[in-house]
């Protein structure tokens, strides 16, 4: 169920849901705060309200409203015991990432306090960013709960949420509010297909809910079966795909607006539905993680959903490349060489490697269709990790200009992104004896590698940037707006960043 959303002007405290909460900017100076509390004029009315405690409580607690400080209370009013929690945002005022972690820590924790209604105030000024609020409300009281049965289901959903703001709202509010709802819904269904368990999102399932949402949102969208991906020459989607049972599936989905686009995008995204490693069988420990080795190809359902509501003066097209990394006895060696679509042949090395010959194919496919930015986001490597911790997508570039561009997307979105080098010395490492290139490297270097092989079929595109989202793809804690583990749904936001800025572009 969708979480009823709406916005007012509102003075604290005015509405009555199970949990309020407000957004404090620090004081700029001593002036703009209460003599005797130190808090912001903005809270003053309801420290009067509630006889002095709340500023006794903030003095206790020591709470000045710095960037993510929390203060929590209790109080009794009207028969009921409430609950109040003020955030701190800063000395602001709030970006629209500052903004979407403030909502999606409100929704995290009226989740937490099992409250079907929130109550969300904002300081002055924050409301002209209801778009992030609205996405943070979404993204935060997300959860992955559906095959909790008995006991274990949670005791209460978040079901609508009271934005109070201090100033007037702009005209197009309303629109601003169902827009970031859009926005934060299309993220959590790339959290939930990349979180549903791999007997359940195989190739096939994971095209069916492509194919869904296409559908849905008034999208085009083609769906190659396997004779079709070997019919037309996906021969390295085919050799991954080989080992398993469920077929290989290749998704294109495209956005076309209606005046002339300016410019087209074409993102691809990595869709191993589960990665046992195949005949480089990996170790047992941990790999029940390797279910969520398809969130590239989630991002891109979520993504051009986001698109379909967005609707950018831009085309923008989504391609995945399906396939389940299984060992057996029709599975592709270590050894083979396979042609890729594109006509270059590769040296299959380790069957584990698996997401750079999916993406090889796409890649390929990607190009012909002329695009302005040619992106592609995978689960590609370990060696990302080691690189950059759990947390950070890296992100290669085919010119700075490009890189410059997207990196400065991930800074708007809030997602955290690294540039790493295309060095071209290690580009010896994937010469093969026997084919065009070889599949992979040596252990060091393993992320940049993995790239320099996926540069290889961009063609003579301009604009391709890769982001390895390995880490990031997935988290083991809550932050900012993130309150499940599992599935992040980390990247869209810094596609649509670029997407919009450069429809924005004359
Ligand atoms: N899906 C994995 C990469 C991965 C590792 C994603 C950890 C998320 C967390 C990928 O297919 C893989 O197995 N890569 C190998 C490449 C190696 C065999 C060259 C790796 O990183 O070890
Ligand atoms: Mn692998
Ligand atoms: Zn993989």
């Amino acid at each position: 169920m969708p979480i009823k959303i709406a916005a007012k002007v509102a003075a604290p405290l005015s509405l009555s849901p199970d949990l309020s909460v407000v957004g404090v900017y620090a004081p700029h100076t001593p002036k703009t705060a209460s003599k005797k509390t130190g808090l912001p004029s903005q809270v003053s009315s309801i420290d009067r309200e509630l006889k002095g405690a709340l500023s006794a409580h903030a003095l206790r607690e020591e709470f000045t409203a710095k960037k993510d400080q929390v203060l929590s209370f209790s109080y009794f009013a009207q028969g009921k015991v409430r609950k109040l929690i003020l955030i701190g945002l800063g000395e602001g005022p709030a970006t629209a990432a500052e903004a979407r972690t403030f909502a999606g820590r409100a929704a995290r924790f009226a989740n937490n306090e099992k409250a079907t209604s929130c109550a969300l105030y904002l300081p002055p000024g924050l409301e002209s960013r209801l778009r992030a609020l609205a996405e943070g409300i979404e993204l935060g009281a997300y959860r992955f709960a559906k095959y909790f049965t008995g006991d274990r289901r949670p005791k209460a959903d978040l079901a609508e949420v009271h934005i109070g703001a201090a100033a007037k709202l702009s005209a197009d509010a309303k629109k601003q509010v169902d827009l970031g709802q859009a926005i934060g819904r299309a993220i959590n269904l790339s959290r939930d297909l990349s979180n549903e368990p791999p007997n359940v999102i195989y190739p096939a399932a994971l095209a069916a809910s492509a194919e869904k949402m296409s559908k849905a949102s008034g999208l085009k969208v083609q769906i190659f079966d396997h004779k079709e991906i070997l019919r037309r020459g996906m021969h390295l989607i085919d050799a991954v795909g080989r080992g398993s049972v469920r077929d290989p599936r290749f998704v294109h989905i495209s956005y076309v607006p209606r005046i002339k686009a300016k410019k087209r995008f074409v993102f691809v995204g990595k869709g191993v539905t589960f990665d046992t490693g195949g005949i480089s069988i990996k170790p047992a420990a941990g790999m029940q993680e390797m279910k969520h080795d398809m969130s590239g190809a989630a991002n891109i359902v979520g993504l051009m959903a986001a698109v379909a509501a967005l609707k950018p003066n831009v085309e923008v097209h989504g391609l995945i490349a399906a396939a389940e990394n299984m060992p057996d006895g029709n599975a592709y060696r270590p050894g083979d060489i396979c042609k890729s679509l594109d006509g270059k042949t590769v040296e299959i090395v380790n069957t584990d490697a698996e997401g750079r010959l999916i993406l090889a194919d796409a890649l390929a496919y990607g190009r012909a269709l002329k695009p302005d930015y040619l992106i592609d986001n995978a689960t590609l490597t370990g060696a990302c990790l080691v690189a950059l911790g759990a947390g950070c997508t890296g992100f290669y570039a085919s010119n700075d200009t490009v890189g410059d561009q997207f990196a400065k997307a991930a800074g708007v979105a809030g997602e955290s992104m690294w540039r790493m080098p295309l060095l071209e010395d290690l580009r010896d490492q994937i010469r093969s004896d026997v084919a065009d290139v070889k599949q992979t490297g040596d252990r060091y270097g393993g992320s940049i590698t993995a790239a320099l092989f996926l540069r290889e079929f961009i063609g003579d595109t301009k604009n391709w940037i890769h982001a390895d989202i390995a880490g990031p793809a997935t988290t083991d804690r809550p932050s900012g707006w993130t309150q499940a583990k599992g599935a992040t749904g980390h990247g869209i936001l810094t596609f649509l960043s670029l997407i919009e800025t450069v429809a924005a572009e004359r």
